[in-house]
């Protein structure tokens, strides 16, 4: 979709809004898949509801986009702008125990920048690539922690009341890559409470979760982490490996060989192929262990 109302276009730089127009959304996806849209880039967080404004006014719709590595992004001209926060400089602040970080903040960058602070915690999310913002909405985990543990202030866009709004984090409910946040409230920073630990002991941590991680997943390439979530008691990847599924393909959209809960684009894979790709597998594992799989994935497909 293309902003092409003069008062919009004269209005953002006033509000810190940067218009980038035509974006690939294939570049700015780990999936690597995506037509292109409006992309405004935010820099200021009060400027947001001003700017929703002006987009309501004119009926343009909008999405949030965080790092764009759990997302699968619908093909050919896209029907709404994407909204995105540049990452302030510091993005991280610490204060004892306490990291004030914006959502925009790398999140591999966070583990580390507080590990060498001596702040641990969040070993297990070395290496899942994205946004603090993504993994807090999605309460991101890996090897037995989950990112909600640590959450105690989020502040946000609600945009159902149209008010920036400050949580704390027993407002909030974290369950297994889930949460209780709107699919559109925006996520603009978060406040974490994380042990202390020595930086060696928890560098340790971080060498044994790289390595289970790079043992079992298909880093190198081009995938959105794991398409299904794990039904209750059971392993998505697992079952999908006993239907003998690895390396299945629609077109270049295919089944990891490594891990097939991880779908990969192993060259020009459309929206159109993996959507095909994942829905078969879906059927099929339906069809043999009687499970209907969630999507992990978040999809934009529309
Ligand atoms: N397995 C297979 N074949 C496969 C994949 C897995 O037999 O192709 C078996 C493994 O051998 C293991 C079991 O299934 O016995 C579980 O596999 P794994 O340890 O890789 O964990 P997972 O349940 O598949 C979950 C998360 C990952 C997270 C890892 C490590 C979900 C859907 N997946 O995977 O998260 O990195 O545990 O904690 O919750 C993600 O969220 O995108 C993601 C990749």
């Amino acid at each position: 979709m293309r902003i092409e109302d003069p008062k919009i276009v004269a209005a953002l730089p006033d509000l810190g809004v940067q218009l980038k127009p035509r974006t690939s959304l294939a570049e700015l996806t780990s999936l690597g898949i995506g037509g292109a849209t409006d992309l405004l880039s935010i820099t200021r967080h009060d400027a947001i509801p001003d700017l929703l404004n002006l987009l309501d006014g004119q009926a343009i719709p909008h999405k949030f986009l965080g790092g764009g590595s759990n997302l699968l992004v619908g093909d050919g001209e896209l029907p709404w702008v994407v909204l995105q926060l540049a990452s302030p400089q510091p993005d991280i602040v610490l204060e004892g125990n306490f990291a004030q970080v914006d959502a925009a903040a790398d999140l591999g960058r966070t583990v580390t920048f507080c590990a060498k602070n001596d702040l641990g915690g969040m070993e297990g999310l070395i290496g899942v690539p994205g946004t603090i913002g993504g993994a807090l909405r999605m309460n991101a985990g890996a090897y037995g922690m989950q990112i909600g543990s640590y959450v105690r202030e989020v502040k946000l866009y609600r945009a159902a009341s149209r008010q920036m709004e400050t949580l704390q984090g027993d407002q909030i409910s974290f369950e297994y890559r889930h949460t209780s946040f709107a699919p559109d409230d925006m996520m603009l920073a978060v406040k974490l409470e994380l042990p202390s630990k020595p930086y060696p002991e928890i560098l340790k941590g971080i060498r044994i979760c790289n390595e289970k991680r790079r043992a079992s997943q298909p880093l190198g390439q081009k995938s959105a982490g794991c398409i299904f979530k794990n039904p209750p008691g059971a392993s998505a990847g697992r079952m999908i490996d006993e239907l003998g599924l690895k390396g299945l393909n629609v077109g270049d959209a295919r089944v990891s060989d490594r891990h097939a809960n991880f779908f990969v684009n192993s060259g020009k894979a459309s929206a159109k192929d993996m959507l095909t790709l994942i829905a078969g597998v879906r059927e099929r594992v339906e069809k043999s262990f009687g499970v209907i799989l969630e999507y992990e994935v978040v999809v934009w497909n529309a």
